[in-house]
């Protein structure tokens, strides 16, 4: 085992994170004009990439090549990309815009891995032009790598994802080793098994095989359970080959988070040893690992702040309408059951408001009446010209804007303790103007309607 040094403790995340409010709103990053940005907290988001990397460490074989890919759909921000980068992670993409952002951020072909359902021909041909991994996802798409490595040879990795059908988590949406998931091949289908060991003895160039089991709300042993199988599956085509073909085992993402308190659990070194007890073959150095979180790695470290622009009192309840609704916490709003978050009070001035807490619906800007990201909430008595902040926020909020009623994506801006008890800044993402959405609306087309 690797000898791994801990990461230093949690340090007062919170503490920093009210700072960072009444800093963000003392210049104006939030504001009448900018009612809704988003915040993340650098440190915590290296410290969470160092914990990771050092949770693999721990007991992995020396020399064990590992690669963190960071799944990209959890934040496409290119500072972002770069910073994970910088922290020694690659990138896990789904789509050539996601290419193009770990590109933009100088993630390299060698650290960066391509899965997606519906890969078309012209992104398996950049992708393999690249040299970067290509993951299949159905037997399909092996008959297309086919035909592409024939006539052109590439140096990407090439592996097939499979679906080991153990079952949903709490949210149905997010299970992906379900017996009908649209997902990877169906292992335990009729004939599949048989099909996929062919598949590799018939293909020398098919060196991977990738689980991604589920994301939020997948309990820790079945997700270790789907690495179980994944394992078990290189053995078998392993000895049919009477080689090491299968040389890496990607297992994927989906640590869950914990969007009650501010505790991170399950820690990643939780897995990690669960991964070791269950499947120890994993870690002995046959296999190269490829990892995928997105979540675990930044949820805790980021928050949407917004401004509280009226208040009002509906039925006996009391309704604060604020900026942020269903376009930026849009799997809260549309599925507030599996996706609850906390709501922090903070008053004008940005310092967290106290008082007795009552009951109160936090609404967003959203013309539907389900635009709410809290129902009956108790929280300080929240006035016009107040804050909330949507906390643990971090990951899937700022890359899953919903752009109904045209509201712009709001400005993402990254935070550092400062000198002094200060707070520094970087901006990572430009609020967008309306100008912008005009463009992106069919601006530069006012006339084509008219004129059939
Ligand atoms: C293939 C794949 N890998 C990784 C992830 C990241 O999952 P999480 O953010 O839960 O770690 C996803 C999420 O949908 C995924 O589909």
């Amino acid at each position: 085992m690797n000898p791994a040094t801990p990461p230093p403790p949690p340090s007062s995340d919170a503490a920093l994170r009210d700072r960072a409010v009444a800093a963000a709103v003392a210049q104006g990053l939030v504001s009448a004009a900018d009612p809704v940005a988003g915040l993340l907290d650098v440190t915590g988001i290296r410290r969470s990439a160092a914990e990771l990397r050092a949770a693999f460490a721990e007991f992995t074989a020396p020399g064990t090549p590992v690669l963190h890919a960071f799944a990209v759909k959890a934040a496409s921000l290119v500072p972002v990309l770069r910073l994970l980068a910088r922290e020694g992670l690659g990138c896990e993409v789904a789509s050539p815009g996601e290419l193009a952002l770990a590109r933009a951020a100088g993630v390299p072909p060698a650290r960066t891995v391509l899965d997606s359902p519906a890969k078309t021909p012209a992104e398996l041909r950049e992708a393999l032009a690249l040299g970067i991994a290509v993951n299949a996802d159905s037997f399909g798409e092996l008959d297309r790598l086919d035909a592409l490595t024939a006539s052109a040879p590439t140096s990407s990795p090439l592996g097939l994802r499979v679906n080991p059908q153990l079952g949903g988590g709490s949210i149905d949406a997010m299970s992906t080793a379900t017996d009908t998931s649209k997902f990877g091949v169906a292992l335990r289908d009729e004939d599949a098994r048989e099909r996929v060991v062919q598949a590799f003895l018939d293909r020398p160039w098919l060196t991977r095989l990738h689980a991604h089991v589920g994301s939020q709300g997948m309990p820790l042993e079945l997700m270790a359970d789907g690495v179980r199988v994944l394992y078990e599956l290189a053995e078998e085509i392993n000895e049919k080959a009477a080689r090491a073909q299968v040389g890496t085992l990607d297992i994927g993402g989906g640590l869950p988070v914990n969007f009650a308190s501010d505790a991170v659990s399950p820690a990643y070194r939780d897995y990690t040893r669960l991964l070791h007890r269950t499947v120890p073959g994993l870690f002995d150095g046959r296999y190269g690992l490829v990892t995928e979180f997105g979540r675990s790695l930044l949820a805790k470290h980021g928050l949407v702040l917004a401004r509280v622009e009226y208040t009002k009192s509906a039925g006996g309840r009391r309704v604060a309408v604020t900026h942020a609704g269903a376009q930026i916490a849009t799997r809260t709003v549309f599925a507030p059951e599996a996706w609850p978050v906390r709501v922090a009070a903070y008053d004008a001035q940005g310092r967290p408001k106290t008082g007795d807490a009552v009951a109160q619906d936090v609404a967003g800007p959203c013309c539907f009446a389900g635009d709410l990201v809290a129902r009956a909430r108790p929280l300080p008595p929240l006035e016009p010209g107040d804050h909330v902040a949507l906390l643990d926020t971090g990951a899937y909020y700022f890359s899953t804007h919903f752009a109904y009623n045209s509201l712009p994506r709001p400005g993402v801006h990254g935070y550092a303790p400062g000198p002094d008890g200060g707070v520094r800044w970087a901006t990572v993402r430009a609020a967008q103007r309306v100008a912008e959405l005009v463009a992106e609306s069919g601006g530069a087309y006012g006339d084509a309607l008219t004129q059939l």
